[in-house]
């Protein structure tokens, strides 16, 4: 019998990547550093300590253990237990009463979970996403694995800020096109930019989702995947929503990942904003019938460890703490570069975060070239994505010195 002589795959399926690019130049750092070369390796997008060992929060690793064989060991409702989602909830509403009074939630393996439930839920096959021209990779393989589509908006005006001038126009054409936009805008701590939304900001993208939601569906989610790591008070600007409250669907992808440093762990949430009753628990079946249909439902030991790191004060608190600890140490890294880069890089406002991204035209080939240097990083579109979370702050001179290309 002849072994592959017939192509089993379907036609759409055949010609998938079969290496994801950013963990295939970690496994090249990886390998290079274990042969005893000096590597910086900013392509890992998870916070290192300055000896490149994984930062895992002392109270989330108790919380991770202390979660009975029995938790680990039963299914979860589909939709997630109860109290967790109470949990979430009450952890992005703290301080917006309207948006909490109106929240249904599911769980989700990750962020993840959410953006492919949103993707789904909210987009009708072969219709288009819309996000930033700078955007996290795996937002173009949710929706190519959804049989949806991508499209981007200029995300940066010639001041450096968002550009709703773009975001306006790109609105107004998916709505004549396609009757509806789900507008993906991941904040603060953009990946991969580094960019942080400030309040006039949130106020101009409202203000044109406001402007274009009675002439077809608007749904905006926030990708808050990096919320605990902002500079600023990282939940100020959902009273800014609060216009598109009940005119716009308005949904939050929740992730355990980085807050709690537990990335395998796969927790997250979706969670949607929907004041009219009958809708809300539309939405509730709808996402938690997706549920059923993906993963079935998420691990019960992660929900439930999570859940206690949100609600018990004293470990809650601890935590806090650990992260500030953490925070911290980012926080110098990211002035090391700024103090290094200004004036010979060219990349947007940088508050703090995992990520920054420095404009290059030639991005492909100046990484090759870092490369030979013993310099990762993740050449994006005319960019290079620079992960300050897993660099030490005594690299980032050479870091900064190999992207300017510098002796
Ligand atoms: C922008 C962004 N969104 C969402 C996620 C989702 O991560 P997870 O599924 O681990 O929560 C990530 C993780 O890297 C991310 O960078």
């Amino acid at each position: 019998m002849l072994w592959g002589s017939m192509a089993h795959l379907i036609e759409s399926r055949t010609n998938r990547p079969s290496d994801d690019p950013i963990f295939a130049l970690n496994r090249e750092a990886s390998a290079r550093r274990a042969r005893g070369e000096a590597i910086v390796n900013a392509t890992v997008g998870a916070l290192l300590d300055d000896d490149g060992k994984l930062v895992v929060l002392p109270s989330s690793a108790r919380a991770v253990r202390e979660v009975s064989e029995e938790e680990w060991a039963a299914y979860a409702p589909i939709a997630g237990t109860p109290g967790f989602l109470a949990a979430v909830i009450d952890d992005l509403f703290a301080g917006s009463p309207e948006l909490k009074a109106s929240a249904c939630a599911v769980a989700t393996p990750g962020g993840s979970g959410a953006l492919r439930h949103a993707i789904a839920s909210y987009l009708e096959p072969g219709q288009k996403l819309l996000t930033t021209n700078y955007y996290w990779g795996p937002y173009l393989t949710l929706v190519d694995e959804a049989d949806r589509k991508l499209e981007t908006f200029e995300m940066f005006d010639a001041e450096g800020k968002l550009d709703t001038g773009a975001l306006d126009r790109a609105v107004d054409r998916q709505l004549s096109e396609q009757g509806r936009v789900l507008l993906f805008l991941n904040d603060p701590c953009h990946n991969p930019t580094g960019y942080s939304m400030r309040t006039d900001e949130w106020r101009a993208v409202v203000a044109v989702l406001d402007r274009h939601a009675s002439r077809g569906s608007v749904s905006l989610l926030v990708d808050m995947a990096y919320f605990a790591y902002g500079s600023g008070e990282p939940r100020a600007f959902m009273q800014e929503l609060l216009p598109l409250l009940g005119k716009a669907a308005l949904l939050f992808a929740w992730s355990a990942s980085k807050t709690f440093t537990h990335y395998g762990l796969r927790v997250g949430a979706l969670v949607a904003c929907e004041p009219d009753p009958t809708e809300r628990a539309r939405t509730e079946a709808a996402l938690s019938y997706a549920c059923r249909g993906t993963w079935s439902n998420c691990n019960r030991g992660g929900l439930a460890a999570i859940t206690r790191l949100l609600v018990d004060e004293a470990l809650a608190s601890s935590c806090t703490r650990e992260r500030d600890a953490v925070r911290a140490v980012l926080s110098a890294r990211v002035s090391a570069f700024n103090a290094a880069a200004k004036g010979r890089l060219a990349y947007p406002r940088y508050e703090g975060g995992f990520f920054v991204t420095v404009f290059f035209q030639d991005a492909l080939e100046r990484a090759c070239r870092m490369k030979e240097r013993g310099v990762f990083v993740v050449p994006v579109k005319g960019a290079l994505r620079v992960a300050l979370c897993s660099v030490a702050e005594r690299d980032v001179p050479r870091l900064v010195d190999a992207l300017a290309e510098s002796p």
